[in-house]
């Protein structure tokens, strides 16, 4: 089927028509297509469908990494076509939003809220302990230099460009940030460290892209006008899992709930809440990490910084205020004292 293009309705059909009605008493599955370009580029920026491989194998690896919990979850892979650049995995469900969807939609019940944070956060602590375990072994994950340049490329790679007005984004010109150079040469020195860390780091397994739009929820309700439950949690989008830095996953989230926070400000119970149950859970009772801890909140600063101008949050004074957040996030990651860091955003994790 080498002229079947899957990135239009009609292919997919025609692809779809050699599966059974019913799968596993399934009503619907889900097919993910890989295009060799990046969809949010309508075409333009090329992307190695080699990502996909990544996808499948972490999505096979973390389903058999011994995991007694019942609420979080990844979806069941049951076919991966690595010629068509095709996964059919299980549908996390019809009702299931991404967390970022779920807490704009939704006030959450302060509950479900430490519920969703908690489980969220002990996933990602076994999936960083991995590597303890005897029968540890990453195979072709631990192999993912694509997954690494990509990493650093959308965040370290263009720190500089953005607060410098090189990128020409519209929010952050006319004027200018005028950022004091000795401010822009700290960042600068930490984009340099963490890009090289990025590529070089053979420690642990990661997510590599752990942000709440890839996480679904599915809540229930008990009854007619009954309680609201907590049913079940999908970590999709393994395509960047990798050999990595934990402070990124661990930032990435955090910095995606600081933007609901800021630019959904009837969210900031919510928000708060999920940030406080996750760092916890992700914790588990041991100590202190200054060192986590650093690249950690340097990285919601990463995040701030490279991703609120360029994802439309809100307007342009909102926007600035939060570059201008990330980049004292960046500065206080590399510079800040002991008692900035336990203040601050994932002070948690410190405490
Ligand atoms: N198994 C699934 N069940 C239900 N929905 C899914 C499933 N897989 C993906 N989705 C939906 O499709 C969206 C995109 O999927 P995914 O994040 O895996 O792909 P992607 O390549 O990163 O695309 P995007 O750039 O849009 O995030 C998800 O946010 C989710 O809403
Ligand atoms: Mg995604």
């Amino acid at each position: 089927m080498a002229d079947v293009d899957l990135a239009t309705i009609a292919d997919v059909r025609r692809y779809l028509i050699h599966l059974n009605d019913s799968f596993e008493g399934k009503e619907t599955l889900v097919l993910k297509y890989a295009a060799p370009y990046l969809a949010a580029s309508g075409g333009t920026m090329a992307l190695p469908t080699e990502r996909q491989k990544f996808d499948a194998e972490a999505l096979r690896l973390v389903r058999k990494m011994h995991t007694d919990d019942d609420v979080i979850t990844v979806p069941n892979v049951h076919l991966f076509d690595e010629e068509a650049h095709v996964i059919i995995m299980d549908d996390c469900g019809t009702d299931a939003r991404t967390l970022k969807q779920l807490v704009i939609d939704e006030a959450l019940p302060q509950t479900i809220a430490e519920e969703i944070g908690a489980a969220i956060g002990r996933f990602l602590g076994r999936i960083h302990a991995w590597n303890k375990d005897a029968s540890f072994d990453m195979g072709i994950l631990s192999n993912n230099e694509l997954g690494r340049m990509l990493s650093a490329l959308v965040t370290y790679d263009r720190l500089i460009s953005t607060l410098t007005g090189i990128d020409n984004i519209a929010a952050l010109a006319d004027p200018g940030l005028d950022i004091p150079d000795g401010t822009l040469a700290i960042i600068s020195k930490l984009a340099e460290t963490r890009s090289h860390e990025i590529g070089s780091t053979t420690e642990v397994f990661t997510h590599g892209d752990f942000w709440p739009g890839n996480i679904m929820v599915s809540l229930r309700r008990e009854s007619e006008g009954g309680m609201l439950r907590l049913e079940k949690l999908y970590v999709l989008d393994w395509e960047l899992a990798k050999e990595g830095l934990r402070g990124l996953d661990i930032g990435q989230f955090c910095a995606e709930m600081r933007l609901l926070q800021r630019f959904y400000p009837s969210r900031q119970e919510e928000t708060s809440t999920i940030m406080r149950s996750f760092l916890l859970a992700y914790r588990g009772g041991s100590g202190p990490d200054e060192a986590l801890t650093r690249i950690a909140i340097a990285h919601v600063g990463a995040h701030l910084v490279a991703w609120t101008p360029r994802v439309h949050w809100g307007d342009k004074e909102d926007t600035r205020k939060t570059v201008a957040e990330g980049v004292e996030l960046l500065v206080g990651g590399a510079e800040g004292t002991l008692v900035w860091l336990e203040g601050s955003l994932i002070g948690n994790l410190m405490t």
